[in-house]
């Protein structure tokens, strides 16, 4: 617990934060990265460099400053916070290095009239009391793991076991473990933590898992983002039998109990974790409604897959929009002929008369939403419109969280 006059310290910066946060945390990376080259790998240098990183961590510093009083209040933002850290394997010897940076990083971007010696200590104290908060929730999370059928800690090596293309721009990687041992199950629409090596630098990435929990691999489904630097290498680089080493699975963007009707919102290759969680809603006997938006027909991926579940769950409906569409889809193999796509249940966008229709007539429905963040930001806007209650709606971004 930090003192009242630091609290009342770090409280009074709030407006600070609200102007330069990022500026801070910004300024904060650059010395951070500069001058620890040893936790370089642990971070995605593309989210430094459209900011996200450093969005989410000022976001994050200011809900800290205005919710000092009760820390206990931001249990959700140390969730995300725990679970990111442990897919990416931090540890306890890497926060010195980051308190010291932050606190350089008020100094120098403050200034002195503002980073007094009384404001640097309060920051001090409050650095010092959220890295005890994580490294003991992280350290929890990585025995509980370690502890489990099929767990481990740290880095892994697994083979590629399976490759497959599911659609122009989304291909499969199932991962065995080399030791032949179990693997742990983990909880539907949770992620793993891939280390490899691309033209030998050191990357981690996180990647959802996309298929059901079977106790012997994991399926990861990657999309080829343009300029990527892991996506390309995994497509055009990683073969069968070559190895990546993988942390264990993480993530709280998970089926809640009860018996609510579930809706499954999807854009793009956000489709990932949706399909271990509609294959764990439909075994509990849920309703669910899965909605799919892509761009056209041949960058869906998993539509067969997901529709041959329509027969044997009349609990499960499913509704496709692309942007547009027309008619064809190119093989994704040489030995594949181009073939009629079949069609959509709307082309154009997601607009909230679609999902107004696509959505049970009762609004108590437990809502999962992923994609590109505009279309996440759409879809719980009309979601809250059409009063669909905003706890029921969960959501995870595929990088930094940021405000939507
Ligand atoms: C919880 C979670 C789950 C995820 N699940 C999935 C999933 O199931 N499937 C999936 O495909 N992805 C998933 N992702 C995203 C994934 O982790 C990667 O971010 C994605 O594969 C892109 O990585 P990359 O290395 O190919 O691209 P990056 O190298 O990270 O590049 C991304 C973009 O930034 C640009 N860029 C890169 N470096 C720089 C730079 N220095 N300066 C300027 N621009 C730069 C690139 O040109 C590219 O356009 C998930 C992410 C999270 C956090
Ligand atoms: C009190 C200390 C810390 C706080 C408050 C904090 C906060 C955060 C936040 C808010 C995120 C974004 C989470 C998300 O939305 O995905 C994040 C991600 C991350 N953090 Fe921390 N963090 C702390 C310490 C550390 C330390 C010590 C390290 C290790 C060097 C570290 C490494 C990372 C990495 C690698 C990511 C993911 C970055 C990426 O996606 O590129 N953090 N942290």
């Amino acid at each position: 617990m930090l003192s009242v006059p630091h609290r009342n310290i770090v409280k009074a910066t709030v407006p600070v934060l609200e102007q330069g946060g990022e500026a801070l945390t910004t300024h904060f990376y650059r010395i951070l990265l500069q001058d620890h080259p040893e936790v370089r790998p642990l971070f995605n240098p593309a989210h430094q460099a459209d900011g996200a990183q450093p969005r989410a961590l000022a976001h994050g510093l200011l809900k800290v400053a205005r919710h000092i009083d009760q820390l206990d209040v931001l249990g959700d933002l140390f969730a995300v916070i725990v679970n990111k850290h442990v897919s990416l394997q931090i540890q306890p010897e890497h926060y010195p290095a980051v308190g010291a940076s932050l606190l350089q990083a008020i100094r120098e971007v403050l200034g002195p009239d503002v980073a007094t010696d009384d404001v640097i200590e309060a920051w001090a104290a409050t650095y010092g009391l959220l890295a005890g908060m994580l490294t003991s929730a992280e350290g929890q999370a990585y025995d509980t793991i370690a502890a489990a059928r099929g767990g481990w800690r740290g880095g892994r090596a697994f083979r590629v076991a399976d490759k497959r293309q599911e659609s122009a721009e989304i291909t499969s990687f199932t991962f065995a473990p080399v030791d032949g041992a179990p693997v742990m199950d983990f909880t539907p629409g949770q992620y793993i933590g891939l280390r490899l090596f691309v033209d030998g630098v050191e990357v981690r990435r996180n990647y959802s898992l996309s298929a059901t929990a079977n106790g012997r691999d994991y399926r990861i489904s990657v999309k080829r983002e343009p300029g990527g630097v892991v996506s390309n290498h995994l497509h055009d680089q990683i073969r069968i039998d070559d190895v990546v080493h993988l942390f264990p699975p993480a993530g709280h963007f998970t089926l809640q109990g009860g018996a609510r009707p579930v809706v499954l919102i999807s854009g793009g290759v956000g489709i990932t974790p949706m399909l271990p969680l509609m294959s764990a809603a439909l075994a509990t006997g849920r309703e669910v409604r899965f909605i799919h938006c892509a761009r056209s027909a041949e960058v869906h991926a998993f539509r067969g897959w997901v529709d041959d579940h329509l027969e044997r769950h009349p609990a499960l409906s499913t509704f496709y929009c692309y942007e547009r569409h027309d008619g064809m889809v190119a093989g994704h193999n040489d030995a594949d002929d181009n073939h009629a796509a079949p069609p959509p249940h709307a082309v154009g966008r997601l607009t909230q008369a679609r999902l107004a229709d696509w959505l049970p007539d009762d609004r108590d429905v437990d809502a999962y939403v992923i994609g590109p963040k505009p279309f996440m930001a759409s879809v719980l806007k009309d979601l809250r419109a059409l009063d669909v209650p905003p706890a029921q709606c969960r959501y995870e971004f595929f990088g930094p969280a940021e405000p939507l």
